[in-house]
């Protein structure tokens, strides 16, 4: 029988996404298919505590193996900062727009632009927690370049590349990026168990 796991997110992308790769060896359920409409708290102060404290909020009140995910722009001028709140940087809005503009002007005379993604995800099983990590190293660019992608990919070039994310697109940057390497780690480990 297919393993079950609960993927502890509210993006559908991420779903789908994660659906797509894990589909065939193990049965993904959303919160939405386990009646979850909480608003799960992400309260820690690290990409690790947060993807830790997301899973088990659903082990301890679902008792269902799962996995949740957290991922912050880590930039080394800023000693780390966004880091774990690269979604509020510029505030509770969410807006990508704003929290781009801000490190752009945080950075302005920084010229160690060397910056990285960083995904953690974290495993819930028979109530031991495995963690896995995805990292993309780069460059935060001057200006923004690009359409494509999400958040900060205007502004990522990763290493290796001319183009920022959001210029590369989703079937270059789905196979590099933080989340796919992230992703590749879990799937390997679930192939061994
Ligand atoms: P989350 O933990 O996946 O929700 O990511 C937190 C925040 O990090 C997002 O709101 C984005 O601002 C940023 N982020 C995460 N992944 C990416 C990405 O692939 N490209 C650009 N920004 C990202």
């Amino acid at each position: 029988m297919k393993k079950k796991l609960v993927f502890a997110t509210n993006n559908a992308h991420k779903l789908e996404e994660l659906k797509a790769i894990l589909g065939d060896k193990v049965d993904i359920l959303s919160l939405k298919d386990i009646d979850c409409y909480a608003d799960i708290p992400e309260t820690a102060d690290t990409l690790e505590g947060n993807a830790r404290q997301k899973s088990l909020y659903i082990y301890e009140h679902y008792g269902l193996d799962c996995f949740a995910d957290d991922t912050g722009l880590e930039v080394d001028c800023l000693d780390g900062a966004p880091g774990v709140y690269s979604a509020r940087y510029a505030g509770d809005g969410h807006d990508s727009k704003a929290n781009m503009e801000k490190l752009l002007y945080e950075m302005k005379e920084k010229t160690n632009r060397k910056a990285r993604f960083r995904t953690v995800i974290s495993l819930i099983e028979k109530g031991e927690e495995h963690q896995f990590e995805g990292i993309v190293n780069g460059q935060i660019i001057k200006e923004k370049k690009g359409e494509a992608g999400f958040g900060y990919d205007p502004i990522f070039q990763p290493d290796g590349y001319a183009e920022t994310f959001a210029e590369l697109g989703n079937d270059i940057k789905n196979k590099i990026s933080h989340r796919a390497r992230a992703v590749a780690a879990l799937c390997e480990y679930l192939s061994k168990t």
